[in-house]
């Protein structure tokens, strides 16, 4: 009976675990990404915290490589710039030697009325949403083709690429619905070389960047994701270790038969 769940348990650790994987996480200094990138390298993999803060990622990298030295590494990246994003996909290379997840987090949700929406503020949120997805997504599958063994891209979209949450986030909300298109799109694409592609749709999680939208005031903060959390079937906002969860799992050999999916993860708020 005890070797009969040994055995269960080395199986579901392999089909659960990330061990021998290398993942890219963008944005992953701070929010969803340091959570998606904390489990990802609990899981076994290592890890590239791609941000445009190398500060915020370094302190990131330093954390994990605390727990598991040499496991992870940050590198500066513009996700909307082309040769930023190429010269992340070749450093990921030289030091870890390949790319099999892909973690599209970075993200910037700035507010703003159409009325008074420029469109420089129009095209930023494009760029680094839906273009910063894209390009990440390019350099990552192409280099998975080339390996030869599969691979895991994973979008982070929102629950408002269904449903506008609020006003003054139309940029916002066209660029995620932009990122589930292009999900299903690539999911296509790429099949073939069985790389799946997915796209998980947080609700309110309590972040940095959630905190900044909010003008850095507790109090604001604080309102929102109340009211927020208020409205959602489970009564909470949620945290970056609901999405990490997630992430971990379309990431893992578990989700093997799963592409061009969006997961909603939002504590029911959509369907209260
Ligand atoms: N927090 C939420 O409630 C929520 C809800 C739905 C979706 N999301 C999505 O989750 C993702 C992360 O959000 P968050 O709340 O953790 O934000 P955050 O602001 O806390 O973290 C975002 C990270 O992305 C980095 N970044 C910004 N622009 C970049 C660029 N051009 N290139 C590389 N890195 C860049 C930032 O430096 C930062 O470290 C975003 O895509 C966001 O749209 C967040």
């Amino acid at each position: 009976m005890i070797a009969r769940e040994r055995t269960a348990n080395a199986f579901l650790t392999e089909l659960f675990g990330l061990t021998m994987k290398v993942a890219v996480v963008t944005g992953a200094g701070s929010g969803i990404g340091h959570g998606i990138a904390r489990y990802l390298a609990g899981a076994g993999a290592d890890v590239v915290i791609a941000d445009l803060s190398l500060d915020a990622g370094a302190r990131v990298a330093d954390e994990l490589n605390a727990a598991r030295p040499e496991s992870a590494l940050a590198l500066r990246t513009d996700v909307s710039d082309e040769a930023s994003v190429a010269a992340t996909m070749r450093q990921s290379i030289e030091r870890f030697g390949r790319v099999d997840i892909l973690v599209n987090d970075a993200g910037i949700f700035p507010t703003t009325p159409i009325a008074e929406m420029t469109l420089q503020d129009w095209e930023r949120v494009q760029a680094v949403n839906l273009r910063g997805t894209f390009l990440c997504l390019r350099a990552a599958a192409l280099q998975m083709r080339k390996q030869g063994s599969g691979g895991r891209i994973i979008n982070i979209s929102s629950i408002d690429s269904l449903h506008p949450s609020m006003v003054g986030l139309a940029h916002y909300d066209a660029s995620k619905g932009g990122v589930n298109m292009l999900t299903r799109s690539a999911a296509l694409e790429f099949g073939a070389d069985k790389i799946t592609v997915n796209a998980v749709l947080p609700g309110m999680i309590a972040t940095e960047g959630v905190a900044a939208m909010t003008k850095g005031s507790p109090g604001a903060m604080a309102q929102t994701t109340a009211s927020f959390g208020a409205r959602t079937v489970l009564g909470r906002v949620g945290t970056p270790e609901d999405i990490a969860a997630c992430v971990l799992f379309l990431a893992s050999e578990a989700a093997g038969y799963i592409t061009g999916q969006t997961l909603v993860c939002d504590g029911g708020y959509l369907i209260g």
